[in-house]
């Protein structure tokens, strides 16, 4: 693993032509994704300022430009009109102000049908490494890029520790008002989210509160990331806990959560209906966050970045790493939130292949499984060694996943053994592989798992059990490696 001065990663990108070279280095590797957002050069972390505006979407991710590692983090802009295929439109943010002249961090984006705006966190040290997140705004100006206010909206409250950050902005219907949530920390390092709320987006805004959840005054020491949609009647509640471990997750300290319920606006109160649950059961998930302007009150839309913070991944040794999740469509039935990938994603999807126990680097696969215990292993050798390895238990329903027999082993320390809950069985699952991660969504999305993996030459190959069934399907290319920033 490359050690990386402070100098080195937060080294101020002043012409596209300085990294021109690494770009085409990386465009060489095997692991290049054909079909998932990837960052242009360096890493790619949380998506930021997902939504729609006048009919195309609009996503940035957090971009470290000059390799695998957190250092300087710039919005980076790419543009779909289907969710599916990806344009690389350049840099969107930039740390270019005292406010956040050491990054641009996370934060979201609401449209009103005329403007696009936006709101993400300046990240400010002084001299002494001293932190102060900004809340900032921006708006998409005439060219097509995000125009900053000369002043941010608020700074950090002092009855808050200096985690406070990624802004999520929603407007509630119901007493016209706009709110933005904040990820924060208590001084005495409990994680949280602070809410400020205006009349306006670009002005007026001022502090409303803490949100209670009630039975989670202490879970995590801190809340990034927090996004917050109705679906369908109910609210759903996204964030990403830090600092702590929780059950059935190995020995990782990022999560990713969400809990169905009722968010009440006047006391600031979200009344989960129940427990938690993990948005992904995968090793590799974090910083979800859904789109604004959605217009179905029946549906989200969801993006994730499919890696950890704290984590290395082999690409590191190629000086990039990172990707998006592909698009999801979250629906809530019955009191459960089901994921889906998005139906456009059937563009893509070709002719059947041959299911002759050999994978192609990029594919969908369908699987249909019939009772009783089941097995599929991914990216086995040849012998039907190794690989990804899962196994569904029907006595415990449950799936366990074991990605410690691949060649390229990676963050073992964290666990490369998971197991989820599948209360209702295994029937199907769907899944998406492409040339450095594998998402699987079962029995109609009740439960995904997202994970990095690293194939070399000998090892696209499957074993399945003989209750498992599986079409095969090609899947093209939607996003290109252009070099654009
Ligand atoms: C989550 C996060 C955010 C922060 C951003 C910085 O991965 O730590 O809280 O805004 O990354 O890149």
């Amino acid at each position: 693993m490359r050690e990386w001065t402070l100098e080195e990663r937060y080294r101020v990108l002043q012409d596209a032509e300085e990294i021109r070279g690494l770009h085409e280095k990386i465009c060489k590797s095997v692991y290049r994704q054909t079909y998932h957002v990837q960052p242009v050069t360096g890493l790619s972390s949380d998506p930021n300022g997902f939504t729609c505006h006048k009919g195309k979407w609009h996503l940035f991710y957090q971009w470290c430009p000059w390799g695998a590692v957190h250092g300087l983090k710039y919005w980076y802009h790419v543009t779909s009109t289907d969710l599916v295929h990806w344009t690389n439109e350049g840099v969107g943010l930039k740390p270019d102000t005292f406010y956040d002249n050491k990054g641009t961090h996370s934060g979201s984006a609401i449209s009103d049908g005329e403007e696009l705006y936006f709101f993400y966190t300046g990240n400010h040290r002084d001299e002494n490494w001293v932190r102060t997140p900004y809340t900032c705004a921006a708006y998409l100006d005439a060219e097509g890029k995000p125009k900053k206010l000369p002043e941010p909206l608020f700074g950090p409250r002092p009855d808050y520790s200096e985690h406070q950050r990624d802004p999520k902005v929603v407007y509630n219907e119901k007493n016209s008002t706009y709110y933005i949530f904040i990820g924060a920390q208590t001084l005495d390092k409990k994680g949280t989210v602070l809410i400020y709320s205006s009349k306006e987006l670009l002005s007026g805004w001022s502090f409303a509160g803490q949100l209670h959840v009630p039975g989670y005054e202490s879970f995590g020491g801190m809340w990034e990331c927090p996004y917050i949609v109705n679906i369908s009647g109910r609210d759903l509640l996204i964030f990403s806990p830090q600092y702590t471990k929780l059950p059935g997750r190995a020995e990782s300290t990022n999560h990713n959560v969400y809990m169905i319920g009722t968010m009440d606006y006047d006391t600031l109160t979200f009344t989960p209906d129940g427990e938690y649950h993990y948005l992904d059961y995968g090793f590799d998930f974090y910083a979800a966050q859904g789109a604004s302007n959605v217009g179905d009150p029946d549906k989200a839309i969801l993006i994730s970045w499919i890696g950890l913070p704290d984590n290395h991944y082999p690409t590191e040794e190629e000086d990039w790493e990172g990707s998006m999740t592909l698009a999801r469509e979250l629906r809530i039935k019955d009191g459960r939130l089901l994921q889906t990938p998005v139906e456009s994603i059937s563009s893509i999807i070709g002719e059947e292949l041959p299911a002759d126990g050999t994978l192609p680097a990029a594919c969908a696969v369908e699987v249909n499984v019939s009772a009783g215990d089941a097995d599929l292993n991914l990216f086995t050798r040849a012998d039907g060694s190794g690989g990804m390895r899962l196994h569904y238990s029907d006595a415990e329903k449950t799936c366990t996943v074991d990605r410690s027999g691949m060649n390229k082993r990676f963050n073992e320390k964290v666990g490369e053994v998971l197991t989820m809950p599948l209360p209702d069985g295994l029937s199907s699952i769907r899944i998406f592989i492409d040339r450095s991660s594998v998402e699987y969504f079962f029995n109609d999305g009740e439960a995904t798992f997202t994970s990095h993996c690293y194939p070399t030459e000998e090892e696209f190959n499957y074993t399945a059990s003989d209750n498992v069934s599986l079409k095969i399907r090609s899947i093209r290319p939607s996003v290109r490696d252009d070099f654009a920033v």
